[in-house]
C-alpha cells in the first residue's frame, strides 16, 4: 500500500543534481507515482529536449514546461521532477506552492560539473565555455531554489536512497 500524499512533492534544482534519480527512489519508497516534466514534454513533442530547443527555441520549451507542470499538479498527487529552469518562473513557483511542496536538491558546483560535463543532452551548456556557463546559471538560480519549502543536500558520497530518505525525514 502506498502513502496518501497530501501534496505533490516537486523536485527542483540544477541539472545534474539528481532530481530524477532521487525522485524515482522516493516514489518507489512511498509507493506513489513518479513523473518528470522533461519526459512529459519529450513524449508529447516526440523530440528530445535538445531538438525542441534547436527547432522551436527556449521560450517555446518554457511555455510547454509551464503547461506540463500545471497539468501534472492538477491531475494527480505524485513525485514530480522538474527541469532545472522550471523554478525560475514565477508562474511555476506559484502553481507549485499552491499544489505541492518544493524540495531543492542542493548540490555544489563541482558535483554538478562532474555530472554534466560528459553529457551532450543539455542545450544550455552548448557554449564555448560550458563550465563558466554552468557556474553563471548556478549563481543566478540559487536565490530562486533557496525559496523552496525543503532543502536536501546532494553529495557524491550520499546514495540516491539515502537522499530519498532525507526528503522523507524533511
Ligand atoms: C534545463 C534543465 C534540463 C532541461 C532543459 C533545461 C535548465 O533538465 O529541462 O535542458 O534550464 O536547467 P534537468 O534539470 O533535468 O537536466
Amino acid at each position: 500500500m502506498g502513502w496518501r500524499l497530501k501534496k505533490t512533492v516537486v523536485m527542483v534544482g540544477m541539472m545534474g543534481a539528481g532530481k530524477t534519480a532521487v525522485g524515482t527512489s522516493l516514489a518507489r519508497r512511498l509507493g506513489v507515482p513518479f513523473l518528470d516534466s522533461d519526459e512529459e514534454i519529450v513524449k508529447a513533442a516526440n523530440m528530445s529536449i535538445a531538438e525542441i530547443f534547436a527547432r522551436d527555441g527556449e521560450a517555446f520549451f518554457r511555455r510547454k514546461e509551464s503547461q506540463v507542470i500545471s497539468r501534472l499538479l492538477e491531475t494527480e498527487r505524485c513525485i514530480l521532477s522538474t527541469g532545472g529552469g522550471a523554478f525560475l518562473s514565477e508562474q511555476n513557483r506559484r502553481a507549485i506552492s499552491e499544489k505541492g511542496v518544493a524540495v531543492w536538491l542542493k548540490a555544489d558546483l563541482p558535483l554538478l560539473w562532474n555530472r554534466v560535463r560528459h553529457k551532450d543532452t543539455r542545450p544550455l551548456l552548448r557554449t564555448s565555455d560550458p563550465y563558466r556557463t554552468l557556474s553563471e546559471i548556478y549563481e543566478a538560480r540559487v536565490p530562486f531554489y533557496a525559496t523552496a519549502d525543503l532543502v536536501v543536500e546532494a553529495r557524491d558520497e550520499y546514495s540516491v536512497d539515502d537522499m530519498a530518505d532525507a526528503v522523507i525525514d524533511a
